[in-house]
């Protein structure tokens, strides 16, 4: 049993709704989850967790959502160490914004990253256009990705 954070950057609530699944599976599959639907540096106390996923969308023209701003922000100023953390990406976006495809999900993969944080498996991209059930999808995916970590 792992106890999972997940931070939620959403603005129109998709990924607030893959969240929401991937809670659901996790939880099944025995883990203890807490959610984040305001990612707070100190409210999340990265020193204390081992596994982290983040469901972010990409909005503007590939920008962050507002709510998840603060967090990475934070991050990127503090730098603190995250190598104890592995952690997944749920980026949401559209493939008609070609240029800025799921853009801010591949940021907060790169702050992570830069804070030594280990990414589990590979980022798992979700295009509107496509994949019109993106918590159908997450939830399959959450069950692979529970399986590498
Ligand atoms: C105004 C607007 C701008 C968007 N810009 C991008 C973008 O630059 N890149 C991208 O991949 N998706 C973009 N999208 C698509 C959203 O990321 C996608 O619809 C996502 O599912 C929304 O998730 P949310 O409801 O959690 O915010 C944009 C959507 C809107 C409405």
């Amino acid at each position: 049993m792992t106890d999972i954070a997940i931070l939620v950057g959403t603005e129109s609530g998709n990924a607030q709704m893959v969240a929401d699944a991937l809670q659901e599976v996790l939880e099944e599959q025995g883990h203890e989850v807490t959610l984040f639907e305001e990612p707070d540096v100190e409210e999340i106390d990265f020193p204390n967790r081992d596994v982290v996923i983040i469901s972010c969308s990409t909005h503007g023209d590939g920008e962050l959502p507002d709510n998840i701003i603060p967090m990475c922000d934070a991050l990127k100023e503090q730098k603190p160490d995250l190598s104890h953390i592995r952690y997944g990406v749920v980026a949401l976006g559209d493939q008609t914004y070609h240029q800025t495809f799921c853009q801010a999900g591949k940021d907060v993969d790169a702050i992570f990253a830069s804070c030594g944080a280990v990414r589990v498996g590979e980022r798992f991209e979700v295009d509107a256009c496509t994949q019109p059930l993106p918590d159908e999808d997450a939830r399959e995916w959450a069950k692979e990705w529970l399986e590498q970590l």
